[in-house]
């Protein structure tokens, strides 16, 4: 530091000196100090010259923005790191110590000055756009709102919901539904469930059929679900499996062209007609309360011996016999029996060593039963008014 300011001091010395004595000729002096003299002065002089004209062109300049990014413009030019004040500021190391000072001090207190004049500035700009851009987004309060309501959960899925939680209380696991499609292969749908080649269910009147595949169906019933389960894990199975069917019927109040349906398998050893009682008795007595007398009656379906039909007490007449139950005093709510032995053979399943019971059952016929619904087309309709009651 020492050095440095008698380097200027000398220099100054030799300046003056050399000032008055030839003002005007610079023979005398070497080329180098001539330039290092001039420069040294001319520094000294016009830096405080342009810190001086910086701040007014500055402070003009600010005046004069127009808006915050012109605003922006002028700080970057003048207060960024690559901005005049700095690049002046990279000059005072060929100054004096004090003139550092002075100069240093001076280029602060101009940069302040302009940082303050550029935050004020700033304000007044942010606030004339404020209030530019609350006049023209200005929004009428008195137009309606754009009100959407909050969805449901369809009474379908609850239905479906609540008889899952149901089965899995009692054991039960969801099948991964990659078991069961709704586009089906015949196969699957129906021979590999024990249907005769002939049976009046593969009729084109009751199944989709196809063009793009032969022998490709929209499923008729889930039970196909049943199949594919036990072609890929072996017994133990205790499974059901909720999901959409297709018939080729004309809609009705009883019947629409889809609808739900929910499977239900078990398969162990020693599975016998009353585990599946056991079963199907506790679902009713859960689902429909506990009041709720059940009747297996004798049927027929291709892929359980024996097959049964579930009943409950009507839940209109309470077992006298009304309109919605015919008269019988029961309605049906599912169909059920132990797993064919041909089933079982089909999937590899041994049936002298395994058994099992097998079900399904209407998600919409439920649902009617327990809210007494008269129309199945309601669940179609999207009419908020229904499914608002649930
Ligand atoms: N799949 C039958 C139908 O759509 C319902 C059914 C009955 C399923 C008995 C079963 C069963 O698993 O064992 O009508």
């Amino acid at each position: 530091m020492a050095k440095n300011s008698l380097r200027v001091k000398k220099i100054k010395e030799i300046y003056y000196g050399f000032l008055s004595e030839r003002p005007k000729n610079f023979n005398t002096a070497t080329d180098k100090t001539q330039h290092q003299i001039v420069y040294i002065v001319k520094l000294r002089f016009f830096m405080k010259e342009k810190l001086e004209l910086i701040l007014k062109e500055a402070s003009e300049e600010i005046n004069n923005s127009n808006n915050l990014t012109e605003l922006e413009d002028v700080k970057v030019k003048y207060l960024s790191r690559k901005g005049e004040l700095n690049s002046i500021k990279k000059n005072l190391k060929d100054l004096s110590d004090e003139e550092k000072r002075t100069i240093g001090s001076l280029a602060n207190n101009i940069s302040n000055q302009l940082n303050e004049m550029i935050s004020a500035k700033n304000q007044e700009l942010y606030r004339i756009e404020l209030n530019k851009k609350l006049i023209n987004e200005k929004i009428d309060i008195t137009l309606p709102s754009d009100y959407r309501p909050q969805g449901k959960i369809h009474p379908l899925t609850q239905t479906i919901n609540e008889i899952v939680e149901i089965f899995q209380g009692l054991g039960f696991s969801v099948m991964p539904s990659e078991y069961s499609p709704e586009v089906e292969t015949e196969y699957i749908n129906f021979d590999m469930l024990n249907f005769p080649p002939n049976h009046p269910a593969k009729d084109m009147q009751d199944t989709f059929y196809t063009k793009t595949a032969p022998n490709v169906i929209l499923r008729s019933q889930t039970s196909g679900a049943q199949i594919r389960q036990m072609l890929n894990k072996k017994p133990p199975l205790r499974v059901i499996s909720p999901g959409r069917v297709y018939r080729c019927e004309s809609v009705s109040a009883r019947k629409n062209n889809l609808f739900h349906q929910i499977e239900g398998l078990m398969v162990d050893t020693d599975i016998t007609f009353a585990d599946l009682k056991g079963v199907l008795n506790e679902f009713v007595r859960i689902y429909f309360g506990s009041s709720r007398p059940t009747r297996f009656r004798a049927s027929y379906f291709p892929f359980t011996e024996p097959s049964a039909e579930v009943d409950v007490q009507c839940i209109m007449c309470q077992g006298k016999g009304c309109r919605t139950c015919s008269g019988t005093g029961w309605l049906e709510v599912l169909g059920a029996g132990m797993v064919h032995y041909n089933v079982l053979k089909n999937v590899g399943i041994d049936p002298e060593i395994y058994s099992g019971f097998a079900f399904g059952m209407g998600v919409e016929r439920l649902t009617m039963l327990k809210y007494a619904i008269n129309d199945i087309r309601l669940f179609f309709n999207n009419d908020t008014r229904f499914l608002n009651q649930f």
